[in-house]
């Protein structure tokens, strides 16, 4: 019996895989057999993330998304070398601003969050589209937030910027469903991973309240949600944002 978790075969590129919620994620999809590509900005978490996982210097590639043209060069350089691009998971982020009210936020501060979490997110979807239609096969994950359904206070360039992932991924997955390619987002809530380091008290206090299940999430976790977005089981389910906070939201 075919097993469709089982990535043998496939190539999946993993953006902000030096850490947290990506790194989980590719080391799960490499145990499922995958040909695992990691990206990051972070130099560190990729040295260290290839020898914790046995990759080779062909498997990682320092990228940073907030730069249209670096998205692109990355992009080209690992379908030249691949041949194929099968999934990608985009779990590249920043959290900004958090517990700071919206006039005191300074346009410089909004501007590099939705460029990061937004427009990194458009920008490496614009290039692994064309090749996902040619192939008739893709898979695309973007890790947006329970932010960006519920938004929290004192986050706005954050709730902004995950807002408009689940918009993203709803439209586009309608334009390339005729050629055999998913889109899909997950909208953690906290999850125990370095980005929580830099969140207030007061902010992480506000979100585990609200969630039903009294804890935070592990990263583990959302890779098991992610790694099924991203191989040939999610098969009849695009354009849309999966839950994975712990009962906060049940939409
Ligand atoms: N941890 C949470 O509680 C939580 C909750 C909801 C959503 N998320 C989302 O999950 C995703 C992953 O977050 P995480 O918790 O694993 O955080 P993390 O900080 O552990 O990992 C994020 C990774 O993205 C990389 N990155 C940051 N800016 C980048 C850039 N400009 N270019 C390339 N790489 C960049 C970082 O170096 C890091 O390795 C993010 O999009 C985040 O918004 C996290």
């Amino acid at each position: 019996m075919t097993n469709n978790t089982d990535f043998t075969g496939q190539v999946v590129v993993f953006v902000g895989a030096g850490n947290g919620i990506g790194r989980a994620s590719l080391k799960l999809v490499a145990d499922r057999g995958g040909r695992v590509i990691a990206l990051d900005n972070n130099k560190d978490a990729l040295t260290a993330l290839a020898k914790d996982c046995n990759l080779n210097a062909d498997q990682v590639f320092t990228l940073d998304v907030s730069q249209e043209e670096n998205v692109r060069a990355a992009i080209a350089t690992i379908f030249a070398q691949e041949k194929r691009i099968d999934a990608l998971v985009n779990s590249a982020g920043m959290t900004g601003p958090t517990n700071r009210k919206l006039e005191e936020i300074t346009w410089a501060e909004y501007e590099l969050t939705l460029r990061v979490n937004l427009f990194g997110t458009i920008w490496l979807t614009q290039q692994v589209v064309p090749i996902m239609k040619a192939q008739k096969y893709g898979r695309i994950v973007h890790v947006a937030s329970i932010a960006g359904k519920e938004g929290n206070p004192g986050m706005a360039p954050y709730n902004t910027s995950k807002a408009g992932m689940i918009g993203f991924v709803k439209g586009i997955a309608k334009e390339v469903a005729p050629d055999g390619v998913i889109i899909n987002a997950v909208a953690p809530a906290v999850i125990r991973t370095p980005m929580n380091a830099t969140t207030s008290e007061e902010t992480l206090k506000y979100m585990i309240a609200r969630i039903p299940l009294g804890r935070v999430g592990e990263a583990e976790e959302v890779a098991e949600t992610i790694a099924f977005m991203a191989s040939r089981a999610c098969s009849f389910t695009t354009g849309f944002t999966f839950d994975t906070s712990g009962g906060r939201a049940t939409y």
